[in-house]
């Protein structure tokens, strides 16, 4: 396979991976079919009338982010990422995904584009807290530091800018690596987009997985593999198990 030799003759090997991978662990993708965008208006992540309405948005927040999508479980696409990592064949992901999988897959380098779900923050004292240590009983949440304050998830809403060091270490990565297994993502997105665009205009390798093309299959990818992630992922373990 030739996807599995490129990994292995890569130097530094980067997955970019979008909300595609988790779809197999049933949380439905952004846009496409089941999107969650044709369901709900995004305007309930939007800062400005998150700040504005607090109440009706958390109420979309809790349900979609942490009643729905808190019970989602790793894949065999998350734990294949995290096995190259120990394999030594991965050195660094960067996810525009909010959903903690990687990490609970065991992959150790994460770059989170767009934040977190698993952390909630202060607008007011800046504390952060572990989302799961927050009562949504009552909403909006209370602040358990200052009381007072306005408490958020810690992934960016619509008209906020990319969190650091999530921003300089992933645009680093699109300069350092030269290899990109990106994997879910219709490459629509800016600024997260423009990563493995970069990545290809410093020369490197762009493998993707995805079951229909996306805006990246006919301007830069390489090696397109068609298909659900985990059945992907899983070909190319096998292939590189393979002895050459
Ligand atoms: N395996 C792999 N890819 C899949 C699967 C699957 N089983 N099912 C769907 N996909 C692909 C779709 O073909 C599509 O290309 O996943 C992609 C999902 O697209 P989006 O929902 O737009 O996800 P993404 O590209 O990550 O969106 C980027 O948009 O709304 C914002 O912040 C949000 O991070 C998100 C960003």
């Amino acid at each position: 396979m030739l996807a599995a030799k490129a990994i292995k003759a890569a130097r530094r090997v980067c997955a970019f991976t979008g909300a595609g991978i988790s779809v197999e662990s049933g949380i439905p993708p952004f846009r496409g079919p089941g999107g969650l965008w044709k369901k709900y208006n995004p305007d309930f992540i939007e800062i400005d009338n998150f700040l504005a309405r607090p109440e009706p948005c958390w109420r979309l927040i809790r349900e979609i982010f942490y009643d729905f999508f808190g019970k989602a479980r790793p894949n065999a696409a998350h734990t294949g990422l995290a096995r190259l990592e120990q394999m030594n064949l991965l050195q660094s992901l960067i996810t525009q995904n909010i959903d903690n999988l990687h990490q609970m897959a065991g992959s150790s380098v994460v770059h989170e584009f767009h934040g977190t779900a698993g952390r909630m923050i202060c607008l007011d004292c800046h504390e952060s807290f572990a989302a799961e240590s927050i009562d949504l009983t009552v909403l909006p949440p209370e602040c358990p530091n200052c009381s007072i304050g306005r408490l958020k998830p810690d992934f960016i809403f619509f008209g906020e800018a990319i969190p650091e060091p999530a921003a300089t270490n992933s645009f680093a990565e699109a300069e350092l690596s030269d290899l990109f297994l990106v994997i879910g993502t219709t490459g629509e997105v800016m600024p997260a987009c423009m990563i493995p665009v970069m990545a290809k205009q410093n020369g490197a390798v762009i493998i993707e997985i995805n079951p229909q093309p996306s805006a990246f299959t006919p301007t830069i990818t390489d090696i397109f593999l068609q298909g659900p992630a985990t059945q992907m992922v899983n070909n190319l373990l096998t292939a590189i198990d393979k002895p050459d």
